[in-house]
């Protein structure tokens, strides 16, 4: 289907240029230093209750560390983002460990076009935040599309949960703690992320989620403005 002239342009990268070879090492290395993948795929595959017939599908994969670190818990993993390059990573990834069932593909949110079982399970961490909320809004009406009946989306990304007075401070104060936890580059990432990608508020997310035909089984709102939804698809809607 041809994209309509008005809509937005996905595929142009906001903020953090993802295209970029070296963007995407030192993302890679810098995610390696902060996060633990192993277990968070192991929360996320016990909380979701993925299995070994599983079908999961991730938007804005990045360097691919959890696609591949799930697929050997599932059937088959659909892996999709905007970047080639990101995707080449991803992919290299992939077959230094051996992993057969993930289908790399380029695409987004909104132009993604899903071929192949119905996934149970839609994963998204750290993406959402590069559309605008009025795009946001039809990327979750497009994942309640794709889904299997009953089932479950985990989306995870910095979403505001601040007091509107205090705003200012709290944005300076989690700048300093990301710099003290993790170097000035880490920093400087998050100045880029507040003046240039699209990050909401947790009561601007809810009210998406809800309106694209999720209900909201847990919300965790954890440090540094990250949160994670986990939702079920709601069939009556
Ligand atoms: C901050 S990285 C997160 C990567 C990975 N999910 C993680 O948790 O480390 C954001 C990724 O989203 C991708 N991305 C940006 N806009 C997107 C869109 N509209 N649809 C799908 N992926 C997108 C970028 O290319 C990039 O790989």
């Amino acid at each position: 289907m041809a994209i309509p002239a008005w809509q937005y342009d996905e595929m142009k990268q906001a903020g953090t240029d993802y295209e970029a070879e070296d963007e995407i090492r030192i993302y890679d290395e810098r995610m390696s230093r902060l996060r633990d993948i192993e277990s968070e795929t192991a929360a996320i595959i016990e909380t979701l209750g993925i299995g070994k017939s599983s079908v999961v599908l991730e938007y804005g994969t990045g360097t691919g560390s959890f696609a591949a670190a799930v697929s050997s818990h599932c059937r088959q993993v659909y892996a999709v983002d905007i970047s080639a390059p990101m995707l080449t990573f991803a992919g290299k990834k992939a077959a230094s460990m051996e992993r057969k069932n993930i289908e790399f593909i380029r695409g987004g949110f909104l132009t993604y076009t899903h071929r192949g079982p119905a996934p149970d399970f839609v994963i998204t961490q750290l993406a959402l935040h590069h559309l605008p909320d009025f795009w946001k809004l039809i990327a979750l009406k497009n994942i309640h599309d794709i889904l299997a009946p009953g089932g479950k989306l985990l989306l995870k990304d910095v979403v505001f949960s601040l007091q509107l007075e205090k705003y200012e401070k709290t944005i300076d104060y989690t700048v300093q703690a990301m710099e003290a936890a993790a170097g000035s580059d880490t920093g400087a990432n998050f100045i880029r992320h507040i003046q240039q990608e699209y990050s909401t508020f947790d009561w601007i997310m809810e009210e998406m989620l809800y309106r694209a035909g999720f209900i909201i089984d847990q919300a965790d709102y954890g440090e540094l403005f990250l949160t994670t939804y986990v939702c079920t698809k709601d069939q009556t809607r």
